[in-house]
């Protein structure tokens, strides 16, 4: 982002702690599932930064239409499986605002390959978009977001990251997803003395899933329907309220019964 866009996104109105302070960053923001969390925790008054990887028209668009509401917003390009770009990323954000409130760890990837056919580099892909980014993201952000009182971090996952069970033709997503519910629950006891809750939160299928396993919710969802945005956003604002303080390490799944 250039230097002008960048210093009038971080104007700054309120009390130090009011919410209109607090800081989030979206990995994976400008699109999708991400770009619906940007827009909503603007909407609850966040400031908030939109991490992106190539989608910087989208991502662009995205903060002047939040602006335009009258709210703050500042993309970043960083791709999160790597940790210099992820560095650059916080300390943008420690020299922009001082502050991390919220990390919502969106960004993963998916596969769906039988492993005979699945490739190395396609496998550490997978690793790295799912599960290394969680652990880069959030150890790099810790430092910040210690200092405040109440951090709150999330992970996007899916619905049957708790189990272990086969999972043919999507083993690696899978145990990608599996591995960040570990290092949700192992944060989740670290951080607790700082404050910091941890949780995933796991959608079935999205309705704008490009992979489903039937193109009919009826067939396999039990609610019947596929997951809106919606769903998941009023599990997230829960979670990263004052009353959810002491809940953490959770996973939370959002499927209309599907995969539980
Ligand atoms: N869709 C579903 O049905 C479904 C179901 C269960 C769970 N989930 C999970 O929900 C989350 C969001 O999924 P989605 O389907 O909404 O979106 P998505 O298609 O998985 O991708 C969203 C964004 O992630 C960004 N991204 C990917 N790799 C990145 C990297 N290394 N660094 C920075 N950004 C990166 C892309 O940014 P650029 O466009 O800028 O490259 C993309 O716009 C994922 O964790 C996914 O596994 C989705």
């Amino acid at each position: 982002m250039r230097k002008t866009a960048a210093k009038k996104s971080v104007r700054r109105t309120g009390s130090p702690d009011s919410k209109s302070e607090r800081v989030a960053l979206v990995t994976g923001g400008a699109r999708k599932l991400g770009a619906s969390i940007c827009r909503h925790l603007a909407g609850r008054g966040y400031r908030v930064v939109i991490n992106y990887r190539t989608s910087r028209v989208q991502a662009e668009s995205l903060a002047r239409s939040i602006r335009g509401k009258g709210g703050e917003a500042l993309p970043f390009r960083a791709d999160v499986t790597r940790e210099r770009d992820v560095k650059r990323m916080i300390d943008r954000v420690k020299r922009s605002f001082g502050r991390l409130d919220v990390l919502i760890n969106n960004v993963g990837d998916y596969l769906e390959k039988p492993l005979a056919r699945v490739s190395t580099e396609e496998w550490e892909e997978i690793l790295r978009s799912n599960l290394t980014s969680v652990f880069l993201c959030t150890k790099t952000a810790l430092p910040l977001m210690r200092k405040r009182p109440a951090g709150r971090i999330l992970v996007v996952g899916y619905a049957p990251a708790g189990k272990l069970a086969a999972s043919p033709r999507c083993a690696v997503y899978h145990l990608a997803k599996t591995g960040a519910l570990i290092l949700t629950k192992s944060l989740a006891v670290e951080e607790a003395p700082h404050g910091i809750t941890v949780n995933m939160i796991s959608p079935g299928t999205i309705f704008n899933s490009v992979k489903k396993p039937s193109d009919t919710a009826s067939d396999y969802i039990p609610a019947g329907r596929f997951c809106r945005y919606a769903d998941l956003l009023g599990m997230m604002d829960y979670l990263l309220s004052e009353e959810a303080g002491y809940v953490t390490g959770g996973h939370f799944v959002v499927s209309g019964g599907y995969a539980i």
